[in-house]
């Protein structure tokens, strides 16, 4: 087996002198990536997925940022190296809470947030809204990194942001030259503008124009959804790393898969019977940290919609077209087996399901989540973004 010191550049990074291996990011994302859900995808990964990151902390509300109002803030010692994601419109209070929240829980990284297309957010001139402000976004960096200088000086500022506001303003090779005069430390591109919400595909071509650009590490972000996906991306678009949003809902092995691959190891097939014991675990670690079995129960639900999708009858049985999407059988056994855990009434109806699962259909299933290509199914309903933003 490789060492991973005598591993390409392209399979890790450094963020300042810390070195990343595998080069994959969990990205953020309100609602999912909570502790229980990060804990999830690090120990499926035996505990080789580069970095995590909070779900983005606001910091607009407080007029003195307290952390105790902010339960993004939890998170466990082995999540390290661990970052953590501050969003808002005023320098000062984005400084405040840098310096708070650094000072308190000494995070690998404090990292702004000018991505998110929210209406609540976006439409009050923080998140993305910042790409049609970019003075503004330069202030907020100027006071985060000065304050972090002055406390932690120990601790990276990195940024992720848009390509821009619409496909009229994409500017952000202006965003990477304002974080690089900033001292930011890490870029995340995701290659969508605010207009498009999730919608469509996020534009790698730009990421790449960054990366080339670029005298920091430059992540990648957008419909990364597999071991080759990351890898195509990697080496065609010259970015330091990928980071991985839905695709880790799809699949929360993406990251022990790539490390295999990055060192060199054989392929893990995921078994369908190892797919449907991930809710068990799931549902374990939420309680642990406190969560109702209502919420765990949601929670639960929200990873089996995306999760069952990678269900398909065994290729021997009946063997499936390849393409881009589950069709056919394999498609309607997807939608059973989601169907069977999504109308679950209770935790333990929906985690006695699964075990029926096991003992039934389990033995003539397959998962096979790498197939799925669009991350954004028609029946998406949990994704409320997109064009409804026009205007607003
Ligand atoms: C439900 C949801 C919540 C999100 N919350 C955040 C967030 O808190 N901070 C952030 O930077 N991005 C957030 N994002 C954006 C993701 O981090 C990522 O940029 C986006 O999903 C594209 O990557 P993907 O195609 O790998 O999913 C969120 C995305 C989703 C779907």
């Amino acid at each position: 087996m490789l060492k991973i010191d005598n591993l390409p550049k392209k399979v890790r990074f450094s963020l300042r002198d810390k070195e990343i291996f595998p080069n994959t990011i969990l990205s953020p994302m309100d609602g999912v990536t909570d502790a229980p859900f990060r804990r999830l995808c690090r120990v499926l990964s035996g505990d080789r997925m580069g970095l995590l990151v909070s779900e983005f902390v606001p910091t607009d509300g407080d007029a003195v940022f307290n952390p105790d109002g902010h339960k993004q803030l939890k998170f466990f010692p082995e999540e390290r190296p661990f970052g953590v994601q501050i969003f808002g419109r005023f320098p000062d209070r984005m400084a405040d809470a840098a310096g708070k929240i650094a000072e308190r829980y000494h995070p690998e990284f404090i990292e702004v947030n000018a991505g998110c297309p929210a209406p609540k957010v976006a439409g009050k001139g923080s998140g993305s809204g910042l790409l049609r402000d970019l003075p503004r976004l330069q202030e907020i960096l100027h006071e985060v990194k000065k304050t972090l200088d002055a406390k932690t000086p120990e601790i990276p500022l990195t940024l992720k942001c848009r390509i821009g506001w619409d496909d009229q303003s994409i500017n952000v090779m202006e965003t990477l030259k304002i974080a690089e005069g900033e001292g930011v430390e890490m870029l995340t591109v995701h290659g969508r503008t605010r207009l498009q919400g999730y919608n469509g595909l996020a534009n790698w071509d730009w990421i790449g124009e960054v990366a080339a650009a670029a005298k920091i590490p430059v992540i990648g972000n957008g419909d990364v959804n597999s071991v080759e996906c990351a890898r195509e991306r990697i080496n065609t678009y010259g970015v330091s790393g990928v980071s991985i949003g839905r695709g880790a809902m799809h699949n929360p092995w993406i990251f022990g898969a790539i490390a295999d691959a990055w060192e060199g190891r054989e392929k893990h097939v995921i078994s369908a019977e190892e797919a449907l014991d991930v809710f068990p675990l799931y549902y374990k670690f939420k309680i642990e940290d406190g969560a109702t079995e209502m919420n765990a129960m949601g929670r639960m639900k929200q990873l089996a919609a995306r999760l069952c999708k990678g269900f398909c009858l065994g290729k021997g049985r009946f063997p499936l077209e390849g393409g881009n999407d589950l069709g056919g059988e394999g498609n309607e056994l997807a939608m059973s087996v989601r169907q069977a855990l999504l109308t679950s009434q209770s935790a333990s109806e929906m985690l006695d399901q699964v075990q029926k699962l096991k003992e039934s259909l389990a033995y003539e299933m397959v998962f096979e989540p790498e197939r799925l290509v669009n991350l954004n199914g028609a029946k998406e309903t949990e994704l409320k973004f997109g064009d409804q933003f026009k205007g607003r």
